[in-house]
């Protein structure tokens, strides 16, 4: 019996196995708009076999975009794009789907990846002044941010809720608030962004206070059979940073209020970092957290094998398995693990004709 195979419940939500999408940016929008790109991406991504499909970081403002081709959720025009996109992928597949609901804070208005991903120069036409819990640049060369005032705080709050209420209407049946890799909820957890005196910054509870003002908004906002978690990075990976113990703290408060699962990353905050990657090397942090909460905690990084992503489960060091390039390389990433794992996955009846040969292990 697999356990990577087997159905995990994320609050009201039920996964049919426990192979997770990680939400992968594909900045591919225009004006926050989804589009073609997306129908396409998405349409063959829910043909997978996965659990689920949390889609990218969904900007909650237009300022919030990492770039100006990010996708958003801001108003009902953005809302729009998204509804044949999903048409699309409902007529054909019944993955359970999820949205990350993001604002980039400081680390936004800048160019696609592939144009080498710098911020844009004052001056821009595309660009804008970005926001960010203290006028501290992410990187040296980066025009200062904004720091947030109350009232675009409250702004915040109320826009992460009402980009919350769109997602439902879309038909979304999770929602990720993006907490993690060096973003704006990121930037009010970690001392090295925050130096704020007021009740946004300081001690542990007040840097934690917007992304909890955040989650009960949001919790607040949409049906009780949405499922609302949390993506954290666990670690700056860099001295007198945001780190294990503080994540510790946060995912037990997150767990109290009724958070339905954690996804657990790390890093993107401050370009000091040294991570230690290999294969699984977010690991231990997720198992430090599962070993604190309830909730259940998806881990994420490197988990390439599915061999390994089954041991992740079945071992107990997280609940679900988060798989980002892995899955871009190869989309049916889900069908080569059940085949490896001697499990069936249901398949399209337009793809079935492949089954004879893969049974006869022709695509191994
Ligand atoms: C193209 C691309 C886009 C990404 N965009 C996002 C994103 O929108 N939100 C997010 O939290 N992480 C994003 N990530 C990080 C992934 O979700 C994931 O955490 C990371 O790639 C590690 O997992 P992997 O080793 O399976 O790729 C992105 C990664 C890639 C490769």
């Amino acid at each position: 019996m697999s356990r990577l195979f087997s159905a995990l419940a994320l609050g009201p939500l039920t996964l049919p196995n426990r192979i997770v999408i990680a939400p992968m940016c594909q900045y591919s929008a225009s004006d926050g708009h989804a589009g073609s790109w997306h129908a396409m991406h998405y349409g063959q991504l829910a043909q997978s076999g996965a659990g689920l499909l949390i889609v990218e970081a969904t900007a909650v403002q237009p300022a919030g975009r990492i770039s100006w081709a990010d996708v958003g959720l801001w108003d009902e025009a953005c809302a729009d794009a998204w509804q044949p996109v999903l048409a699309g992928i409902r007529q054909w597949s019944t993955m359970p789907l999820g949205i990350q609901l993001a604002h980039a804070g400081r680390k936004a208005s800048c160019h696609r990846p592939w144009d080498g991903g710098a911020q844009l120069a004052a001056g821009d036409a595309r660009g804008w002044t970005t926001l960010a819990p203290s006028a501290l640049p992410f990187a040296s060369e980066d025009l200062p941010p904004q720091a947030m005032d109350e009232a675009a705080i409250d702004q915040l709050i109320a826009d992460f809720a009402a980009a919350a209420q769109r997602a439902q209407a879309l038909g979304f049946e999770l929602i990720e608030i993006h907490a993690a890799h060096g973003y704006l909820l990121h930037q009010f957890l970690s001392p090295l962004s925050n130096t704020r005196s007021d009740r946004w910054g300081g001690s542990l509870d007040n840097r934690m206070a917007l992304l909890l003002a955040v989650f009960d908004a949001v919790k607040a906002a949409v049906a009780p059979s949405m499922a609302v978690g949390v993506r954290i990075s666990a670690t700056d990976w860099v001295e007198g940073g945001w780190d294990l113990a503080q994540s510790i703290a946060l995912a037990r408060v997150l767990d109290a209020r009724g958070c339905h699962f954690i996804h657990v990353s790390s890093g993107g905050l401050d370009g000091r970092q040294q991570i230690p990657v290999g294969p699984g090397y977010q690991l231990p942090l997720a198992q430090a957290i599962k070993a604190e909460v309830e909730m259940p905690v998806i881990a994420v990084g490197l988990i390439t094998e599915p061999t390994h992503a089954e041991a992740v489960v079945a071992t107990g060091q997280a609940d679900a398995v988060g798989i980002a390039r892995g899955i871009l390389y190869n989309p049916r990433w889900p069908w080569h693990a059940a085949a490896a794992l001697g499990v069936k996955v249901p398949v399209s009846p337009q793809y079935r004709r492949c089954e004879p040969l893969a049974q006869r292990g022709l695509f191994a």
